[in-house]
């Protein structure tokens, strides 16, 4: 008898049938909408893998929804209103994989299923802290594929801070050179008096910018910078102290995290204002979703602005009663000059203009922040959720970033994965037609601990996979259990095939 070569036949009988018990459409996460398959279900080797785009689909599944079907002998075809919906579809697609053919190029997928799919919510994001510490541009290409398999749709880049400027500004180089360095680094946790001891630098140039913009826009995701105004400016003051006040002198870039250390810019400076309106043109070349983030937590009125006599000339002389007051004049006016450049701002819980953090004096400010902010809601207190609610009542739109469940920078005993699961976007008591106002979530990872790309993975995952089937999975799709099966059988698998240092002690051995 003629010998059948061993890949044709293993390949003859792939495409008659594999019998499976759980079906491979099980693995996707985040969990699709709707899933309808034939009850035997059967592998067969993907062949042949078409696209459509199809208008039609814009109205039933939005701009990033897809479907997706397989017919019985392994030939896929993916339809969708937009390309970003073809995206998501091919990334569903190479889920349904068995978990022993994970990393294969060649793979089988069940046959007779049609996937239909779309996203809960449009604001899918990570952000990524590179001021504390700075890990390139490979580590970020990997965040950023990791993203896409989880149809995250947001890289929110936090590139300056107090204790490092990590882009290129050609008009001010000094950011760079000198606002890129620090001469040492706190270790282990805040007044842990021990030190790395040893300088940290890096930047960007904006040559890496574009190529990492270009990266993550290959793959549906928009990159948004976030460069920090007013407060946590001390490594753009160290390099250019005409930005400060006088009372409050840093001469270097900090080596200490954390309050004290940190320096908020002077707004009663005209030269601040023409300052940033150079970098801004710079920053806004190089990201072409055209949404700035300006950061404007966390200026600390009492240590930061109060005492200081020019701005108190300046606020008398304005009307201003609290520094509230003063902090919106200044959001204000920065997003009125972004807005003339066609950019949308993003900014922090405080860019509303309330104290939230009561050091000065408990004033809200007494006029309104520009409606067009989308405000990145990160306080941790619950009166603040009330004051934006407020907010999203009179036409805000917000994203929230909770801390208690969506800073994946927290140890895992303050935030296990199973809370951030539980993390509900939308506040409760929001009347359902405020719902649309939340654009979605933000999952931040801050790295005053985080030195090395093992740790950052340690935080980032499987955190990360959680917040995204919360940010696309409808609630009544959702279920812990389930998520937890498809993570121990396929995804923590295919995280460890792709090199992807996650916390396995944080997956919980039963739900
Ligand atoms: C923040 O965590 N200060 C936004």
């Amino acid at each position: 008898m003629k010998k059948i070569p061993l890949i044709i036949l293993a390949a003859a009988l792939g495409a008659i049938c594999i019998p499976i018990n759980l079906s491979a459409q099980e693995n996707v996460l985040p969990r699709p909408m709707n899933v309808s398959a034939p009850e035997k279900q059967k592998f067969v080797p993907l062949k042949k893998v078409s696209e459509k785009i199809d208008k039609s689909f814009l109205k039933t599944l939005g701009n990033e929804g897809y479907e997706l079907t397989v017919s019985n002998d392994g030939n896929a075809l993916v339809r969708a209103g937009t390309p970003t919906g073809i995206f998501y579809g091919k990334q569903t697609l190479r889920q349904l994989r068995r978990p022993e053919e994970i990393g294969k190029k060649k793979f089988s997928v069940p046959a007779g299923v049609k996937i239909l799919d779309k996203p809960r919510f449009a604001w899918r994001a990570f952000m990524l802290d590179e001021a504390r510490h700075f890990f390139g541009v490979a580590a970020v290409k990997q965040m950023i594929d990791q993203m896409a398999q989880l149809k995250m749709n947001v890289l929110h880049w936090h590139l300056t801070d107090d204790v490092g400027w990590r882009i290129e500004i050609k008009k001010y180089p000094k950011l760079t050179s000198i606002g890129g360095t620090r001469n040492d680094t706190e270790a282990i946790t805040w007044g842990s008096g021990k030190m790395q001891g040893k300088p940290h630098s890096g930047f960007y140039t904006q040559e890496q910018i574009r190529e990492v913009v270009a990266y993550a826009a290959a793959r549906h995701i928009i990159v948004v910078p976030e460069i920090d105004v007013p407060g946590h400016s001390s490594a753009a003051c160290a390099a250019y102290p005409e930005l400060k006040l006088t009372l409050k002198q840093p001469k270097h870039v900090p080596v200490l995290f954390g309050g004290p250390n940190n320096t908020a810019l002077d707004p009663s400076n005209e030269r601040v204002y023409s300052f940033y309106n150079d970098i801004f043109d710079e920053v806004a070349a190089l990201f072409p979703a055209k949404i700035i983030h300006i950061g404007g937590d966390e200026v600390r009125y009492d240590q930061q602005w109060k005492g200081e006599p020019k701005l108190e000339a300046f606020m008398k002389k304005k009307g201003m009663k609290s520094f509230p007051d003063l902090q919106l004049y200044f959001t204000n006016r920065i997003a009125k000059m972004l807005e003339k450049k066609g950019l949308r701002v993003m900014g922090w819980t405080e860019v509303l203009g309330m104290d939230i953090h009561g050091d000065g004096g408990g004033a809200s400010a007494a006029g309104t922040p520009d409606r067009n902010i989308i405000v990145h809601h990160w306080d941790w207190q619950a009166k603040s959720d009330e004051l934006v609610k407020n907010a999203i009542r009179k036409g805000q739109k917000v994203v929230n970033a909770k801390l208690q469940w969506t800073y994946v920078s927290q140890k895992y005993d303050k935030i296990p994965l199973k809370k951030t699961y539980e993390f509900e976007p939308v506040f409760s008591g929001l009347e359902p037609e405020f719902h649309g106002n939340v654009l979605g979530l933000g999952v931040q990872l801050w790295t005053e601990w985080i030195p090395d790309v093992g740790e950052l993975h340690h935080m980032a995952f499987p955190r990360l996979l959680s917040l995204a089937e919360v940010a696309w999975t409808i609630p009544e799709r959702r279920n812990w259990k389930d998520f937890l099966r498809r993570l121990k059988t396929y995804h923590a698998p295919r995280m460890d095939a792709q090199k992807i240092a996650y916390a396995k002690d944080a997956i919980p051995e039963n739900p």
